[in-house]
């Protein structure tokens, strides 16, 4: 039995999509942070009222779940409307998206110095700052953006509003780990399930396998490894966030595929996985239940979840509808492997 968790990042979708996916979260989580990331991006506070609205209405009845809405960066976003956005208690943070770092970022941040404005106006009013850390110069090495970013970027960030709190979302690099511990409680982040299970191979084991493409992406073994020391650690900058980010089938599957692994499914029992393999399991509530809400400065969740062990297979594909609603697929993380643990129903402590 654990506390209920939360995901501290996530992205729903919108449309058709969206119906077929809050459920598989809201199953097990009590709380996510929600992406902004839309086509068009979430940058009004009238946008993220009316995505909240289309969040709840695809909840299944009986199921308590709240949505964390965030607003997007833009260059030209005005400190206004995020300042509003916070204090009307829309939006829960705001992301930065480098422009062109991934998924329809192209509307991002071109300087983070452009934005300055609105980075001061954050800190003033304690409004967290929330992260893709990977540099999009194209002579950058890929597998080194997120290094490079942190080096370049974070750290001055960091320097430069010292009451700005920010996460680092989806860490990949041992040098994440190893910055972010070195940062007390100014900076957190999210670690996901695909970045605890898988390195860089999974991508070419037998052939090219764009179900493992994500962003940032998977790195080299000692990464992995050093990762997994970081969530199982207890460390209270740690916490999960599993970036799940479906795409369609035919959109993965593509001279051009698109970056993401769908891993809400079965996102709670791929952590649970790990935090055994690392024999950890004492350390597993903290990391999915407590650090994150202490970190923002929420209630812990008052519900508690019954973890089980079973062994089961995952399917080959999960069943959603397009934009045409008709039957589409997404594949889910873990697809064709077998899981060893189960989580069951929320209930109250007995
Ligand atoms: C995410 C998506 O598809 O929205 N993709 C991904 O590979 N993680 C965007 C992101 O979080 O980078
Ligand atoms: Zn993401």
């Amino acid at each position: 039995m654990i506390r209920q968790p939360d995901d501290w990042h996530l992205h729903l979708r919108d449309g058709e999509i969206l119906d077929s996916l809050v459920d598989v979260t809201a199953r097990v989580f009590r709380r996510a942070i929600v992406m902004p990331n839309l086509n068009p991006p979430i940058t009004t506070i009238q946008a993220a009222i009316s995505y909240r609205q289309r969040i709840l209405s695809s909840l299944k009845e009986g199921l308590d779940f709240q949505p964390l809405l965030t607003a997007y960066l833009t260059d030209d976003l005005s400190p206004k409307v995020l300042k509003d956005g916070f204090e009307q208690k829309v939006f829960f943070a705001a992301k930065l998206y480098p422009a062109n770092s991934t998924t329809n970022s192209s509307k991002g941040v071109t300087d983070i110095n452009v934005i300055s404005p609105l980075i001061e106006t954050m800190e003033n009013i304690g409004m967290p700052l929330l992260i893709h850390g990977e540099v999009t110069d194209p002579d950058i090495d890929i597998f080194d953006r997120e290094a490079v970013f942190i080096d370049k970027h974070l750290m001055p960030l960091l320097k430069r509003y010292p009451g700005l709190r920010v996460v680092l979302e989806h860490i990949t690099t041992e040098k994440a780990v190893q910055f972010v511990e070195s940062c007390d409680a100014q900076l957190g982040a999210t670690i996901t399930p695909h970045h605890l299970h898988i390195n860089r191979n999974a991508m070419f084991l037998g052939g090219l396998r764009s179900d493992f493409y994500c962003l940032p992406i998977a790195k080299r073994e000692h990464h992995r490894l050093a990762l997994r020391r970081a969530a199982t650690s207890g460390r209270s900058c740690f916490f999960l966030g599993t970036d799940s980010a479906p795409h369609l089938r035919g959109a993965k599957v593509s001279s051009c595929g698109c970056a993401g692994i769908f891993n809400a499914k079965y996102a709670l029992e791929s952590y649970v996985e790990v935090f055994d393999e690392e024999e950890a399991l004492d350390k597993l509530e903290a990391f999915a239940s407590e650090n994150g809400p202490n970190f923002y400065g929420l209630p812990l969740n008052e519900k508690f979840i019954k973890l089980v062990q079973r062994n089961y297979l995952v399917e080959e594909l999960y069943e959603v509808k397009n934009e045409r609603g008709s039957l589409d697929h997404l594949v889910p993380f873990h697809a064709g492997e077998r899981l060893h643990w189960h989580a069951l129903s929320v209930e109250n402590r007995m």
